[in-house]
């Protein structure tokens, strides 16, 4: 499933992390609507036991959410997937930082920024006691066997900061939705970008490089529904990242290709920063309309989830 902007986007996301960039600008807190609904479907399980799977982890911000529930009496198994070997190098160090002990697993493999097909391995595993973190470094196109393989199944993924939208490809978006609805026992949460709020000033310079120079690298539908946005290199300079906008419709048109027609969809913050003690007192009420991200919310259990942002359309509808 490669394609000759692989090579770029690899570089680019290397050096995203390398640079720490993420960290500074989306470290320090989760999003609290998102919060809200992973503990429903937490408290929906019949067990003390919950096992996670982080899809596009980054440094790790959501290990605050498996401490929290840790700290409430649940055995976390967390399982934190990144393509990326420098991501997961911050999460470790983040880690040992906190006093996690490491209890086995392999070393992360430095030689390879991604690894290569059906290379995937699960990396080493820490734990604090109630949580156990294991760091999963993937390939940079979704391996679903492969994933299944190493962890099985999860009663939650996630998929948070619009992490779906860095797979520029249609097909291979759809096929990581399916693997969630299929691995995840008590449920799924996805946050992507809506192009109708946000990005809009990148969406207007590839609109109009896409009009001057009749295209752009990397982009199928480059302002319309793809761009990149500018991170510093920590030298100084710029490096670019790509990212896929949904609308109502696109998103519709994704889960419907999944086999996903239940999901619950809500306007969210994707970027909010709130320390995760402090969710409920910050959850938000946001329309839809007028929200910079979408929050995908499939419960497998028949859960009534609450969620109390505003519009939530659905079963069956966007
Ligand atoms: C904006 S960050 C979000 C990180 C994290 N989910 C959070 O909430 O802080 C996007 C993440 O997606 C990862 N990523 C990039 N390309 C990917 C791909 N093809 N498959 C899976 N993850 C990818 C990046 O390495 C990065 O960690």
């Amino acid at each position: 499933m490669g394609n000759d902007s692989d090579g770029f986007h690899i570089d680019n996301y290397k050096g995203y992390h390398t640079a720490g960039a993420m960290t500074r600008i989306y470290g320090g807190g989760v999003n609290p609507d998102a919060v809200n609904v992973i503990l429903q479907f937490a408290a929906s399980g019949e067990s003390e036991e919950i096992s996670l799977l982080d899809y596009g982890c980054g440094y790790g911000r959501y290990i605050a959410l498996a401490e929290y529930l840790g700290e409430r009496g649940f055995k976390v198994n967390y399982v934190a997937y990144d393509p990326f070997v420098q991501a997961l190098q911050q999460c470790e160090g983040n880690l040992v930082g906190k006093n996690y002990t490491r209890i086995g697993g392999a070393d992360l493999n430095a030689d390879f920024d991604v690894m290569p097909k059906d290379m995937s391995y699960a990396g080493p595993i820490y734990t604090n006691g109630n949580v156990t973190v294991t760091l999963l470094h993937g390939e940079f196109h979704v391996n679903p066997d492969r994933i299944r393989q190493l962890i099985g199944e999860r009663d939650i993924s996630l998929c948070m900061l619009g992490t779906l939208s860095h797979v520029s490809e249609f097909d291979e978006r759809v096929e990581i939705m399916r693997m969630f609805d299929k691995m995840s026992r008590l449920g799924l949460i996805m946050e992507l970008p809506n192009k109708d709020i946000a990005w809009k000033d990148e969406q207007a310079k590839y609109q109009e490089l896409a009009r001057t120079q009749g295209g752009v690298f990397g982009l199928k539908n480059p302002g319309i529904s793809d761009i990149y946005y500018s991170r510093p290199n920590g030298h100084g300079g710029e490096l670019q990242i790509y990212l896929h906008l949904y609308d109502k419709d696109t998103l519709n048109q994704e889960l419907n290709s999944a086999g996903i027609n239940n999901a619950l969809v809500t306007g969210t913050t994707a970027t909010a920063k709130v320390p995760v003690r402090d969710f409920a007192a910050s959850v938000r009420r946001q329309s839809l309309e007028q929200s910079p991200d979408f929050m995908v919310v499939l419960a497998k259990k028949n859960i009534d989830i609450q969620v109390d942002i505003g519009v939530v359309l659905g079963p069956g509808r966007i």
